[in-house]
């Protein structure tokens, strides 16, 4: 594959929209091609599971929530995220396989060892792709939840508060570990422009190995 996939992991709040689109607007300026996409969405389907998973009305256990995700990711990967990586695009994603294992895994209980059955399945659904660098936004849970409220937006994760937020940063931070030469993690808790400047270091040191 001739392409480069950056995801941007965190927890709710972290502000990974805006750093995503203040990142391709920098790489473009530096003269690369750049696909911007999100987890659960980037195709038509994906869109519409995303507004179904998301719909805090629609009691859904973890099995089911996972297998959803895993859907969208599939369509994902095909319909974009591989078509644009074999184009020689750079593809920053707000969101991938990670998530599932923070999310349905180790924040809703599974340990290191249980996330193994995760991981499969995120490669069956990815038929083995997996990013080149992830950006975990990571910061205390209280400030950014203060932000997540300014922006008045709620989601079935977001609406379960603190408690989740500190178990999901734990469960960051504990995937980072296990893999730091993919995922580095990025303090989240200053203002946009140092979050953006420590993305961009963080991106550019990663091209300059490349070379
Ligand atoms: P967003 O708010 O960052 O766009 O993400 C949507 C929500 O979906 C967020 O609360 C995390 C959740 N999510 C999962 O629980 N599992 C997943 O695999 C993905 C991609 C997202």
């Amino acid at each position: 594959m001739k392409g480069l996939f950056i995801t941007l992991e965190g927890l709710d709040g972290a502000g990974k929209t805006t750093q995503l689109h203040k990142a391709a607007e920098l790489l473009r300026q530096q003269g690369y091609e750049v696909v911007e996409s999100r987890e659960p969405g980037g195709t038509e389907l994906a869109e519409q599971v995303r507004a179904l998973v998301l719909d805090s009305a629609l009691p859904l256990n973890n099995t089911t929530q996972t297998l959803l995700y895993l859907a969208a990711r599939s369509e994902h990967v095909d319909k974009l995220l591989r078509p644009a990586l074999e184009a020689g695009k750079i593809v920053l994603c707000d969101r991938f396989s990670d998530s599932t294992l923070a999310y349905q895994g180790l924040a809703a209980g599974k340990t290191l060892e249980e996330l193994q059955e995760l991981r499969q399945l995120n490669a069956f659904a990815t038929e083995g792709l997996v990013p080149d660098l992830t950006l975990v936004l990571d910061g205390d849970p209280k400030l950014l939840l203060k932000r997540r409220d300014a922006r008045g937006v709620t989601d079935r994760y977001e609406e379960q508060g603190l408690e989740l937020q500190y178990k999901l940063r734990s469960a960051f931070t504990a995937l980072a570990e296990a893999e730091p030469e993919r995922m580095r993690i990025i303090n989240a808790e200053g203002s946009t422009d140092q979050v953006n400047a420590a993305i961009m270091a963080g991106i550019n040191d990663f091209l300059e190995r490349m070379q």
